[in-house]
C-alpha cells in the first residue's frame, strides 16, 4: 500500500503490511524513550537480538547487539539464537536476515518504509526480461551476480542462473567465482560498484553499461561483446561525492586522508587513499593515530558514529554540508523501536519481514555461495 503521505521517489515499498506508528508513539521524549526500550529489552532478555547497520541513527545503534555493515550482519544473522531478530536496516538486509534464520525465528522490521532505492532499480521482472535478450545474443555463459542490495526474488533469479550475492567487501571473490563458472558477468544493480570491481581486478576494459530500456544505448548483441555487463542502477547518496571534492579538501587540507565506499563513483575511488566497505571504513579510523584526519565518503550517520567513536581523530564528512544521510535508513525511527519491542513483550509481532518460500530456498542457494566464496 503506497499512501499519499509516504510516497516519495526515492522509496519504493517492497512490502505492502506496512504498519505505522500508533499515534502515542509519536511523540517520545529521548529519555522516556530509553528507559522504556531498556525495560522492554530486560522483559525479553536473550529472546531478542538487535542488529543495526552501520548507517543507522544513533538512537538504534546505541541499542544493537551488533553493529556493522551488510555482510558481517547477515553472519550475525546466520548465528543468531533469539526467536526475534530485530533488523536496524533496510529491506533487503532484513530480508537476507530472514532467509538465513531457522524458519522458527522472526526478523523484525521496526519500520517497513526501509526500502533502498538502489534495490529498486533492478525488480526480478525487469532482469527476466533483460536476460532473455543479453542470453540470446551470445553463445558465452553469463553468470548473474547480484549486490546484496537488491530483493530476495533477485538473489532467487540469480542462483536459478548459477550466479550468486556479493557484498562491497567480497564483490572481487564474486567476480572471480562468477569467472570460474562462466565467461561473463551481468553484475546487478550498482554499476559503480561493478566497475570499480572491475578495476580491482585490472577488468576495466572488459565493462559496457547496459540499460536495455535506453533506445540510444547499446543493443543486446554490443553489450554481449563485453566479459562484465553492468545494469544501469546507483546509490543516489554515494553519487553525490565528486573527485573535486577530494581535490578541494587536498589543498585546503594536505595532511586529511580520505576513505570512500565502493558504491561511489569510479573517479573518487581513484582520487581516495583508501576504499572498502562500511566497516572496512571504520576499521580505517579505528587504526588511525591520535591527531590524524581522515575525510568520510560515505552516509553522513556513519561519518557522524566516527567522529564520536573516535574523539582523538579529526572526522570529516567529504563533502561537508552537501553528505546526505539514507532516506530508506532513517525511517527506522527509534520511536518505531519502541513499538516493536513493547509489542514483543504483548505477545505480538509487528512488521515481520517474511520471504516467500518460493524465494526463500533459491535465495538462500545464493547467499551461501558467497558466505562459502
Ligand atoms: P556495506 O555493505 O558496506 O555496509 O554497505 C551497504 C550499503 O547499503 C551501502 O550503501
Ligand atoms: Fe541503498 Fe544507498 Fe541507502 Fe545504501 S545508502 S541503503 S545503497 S540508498
Amino acid at each position: 500500500m503506497e499512501t499519499a503521505q509516504f510516497e516519495t521517489d526515492l522509496s519504493l515499498f517492497k512490502y505492502d503490511n506496512l504498519e505505522q506508528l500508533p499515534p502515542a508513539y509519536r511523540d517520545l521524549d529521548e529519555d522516556e524513550r530509553t528507559e522504556r526500550i531498556e525495560a522492554a529489552l530486560a522483559e525479553l532478555g536473550d529472546d531478542v537480538v538487535i542488529l543495526g547497520h552501520n548507517y543507522q541513527r544513533r538512537e538504534i545503534v546505541e541499542h544493537a547487539d551488533f553493529v556493522g555493515d551488510s555482510y558481517q550482519l547477515s553472519k550475525e544473522a546466520a548465528n543468531a539464537d533469539a526467536d526475534y531478530v530485530i533488523f536496524g536496516g533496510v529491506t533487503f538486509m532484513a530480508e537476507s536476515a530472514d532467509i538465513i534464520t531457522d524458519d522458527d525465528q522472526s526478523v523484525i522490521l521496526p519500520s517497513m518504509e526501509a526500502s533502498c532505492p538502489m534495490a529498486g532499480m533492478a525488480e526480478a521482472l525487469q532482469v527476466d526480461a533483460a536476460w532473455a535478450e543479453i542470453t540470446a545474443a551470445t553463445d558465452d555463459d553469463i553468470i548473474p551476480i547480484t549486490y546484496m542490495n537488491s530483493y530476495a526474488d533477485l538473489k532467487a533469479f540469480c542462483a536459478e542462473q548459477g550466479g550468486l550475492v556479493c557484498t562491497s567487501s567480497n564483490a572481487h571473490k564474486a567476480f572471480e567465482y562468477a569467472f570460474e563458472q562462466g565467461d561473463k558477468v551481468l553484475f546487478l544493480p550498482d554499476k559503480h560498484l561493478g566497475e570499480n570491481t572491475a578495476h580491482r581486478l585490472d577488468m576495466a576494459e572488459e565493462i559496457v553499461e547496459w540499460d536495455p530500456w535506453d533506445p540510444e544505448g547499446k543493443d543486446p548483441e554490443e553489450a554481449a561483446e563485453n566479459d562484465i555487463i553492468l545494469w544501469d542502477g546507483y546509490c543516489q547518496v554515494h553519487e553525490r561525492f565528486r573527485a573535486s571534492h577530494i581535490e578541494d579538501l587536498r589543498e585546503e587540507r594536505p595532511d586529511a586522508n580520505v576513505v570512500v565506499h565502493p558504491e561511489c563513483r569510479r573517479e573518487v575511488v581513484e582520487a581516495a587513499d583508501v576504499v572498502g566497505s562500511t566497516s572496512t571504513i571504520c576499521q580505517t579510523v579505528a587504526d588511525a593515530e591520535p591527531g590524524d584526519t581522515w575525510a568520510i565518503g560515505t552516509e553522513i550517520h556513519l561519518a557522524k558514529h566516527l567522529d564520536r567513536w573516535h574523539p582523538d581523530v579529526e572526522v570529516l564528512p567529504l563533502c561537508g554540508d552537501a553528505c546526505m544521510d539514507c532516506n530508506a535508513m532513517r525511517q527506522i525511527d527509534p520511536n518505531y523501536l519502541t513499538w516493536v519491542l513493547e509489542e514483543l513483550v504483548e505477545g505480538r509481532e509487528r512488521n515481520v519481514i517474511e520471504v516467500a518460500p518460493e524465494e526463500k530456498e533459491l535465495a538462500q542457494v545464493a547467499l551461501d555461495r558467497m558466505l562459502e566464496i
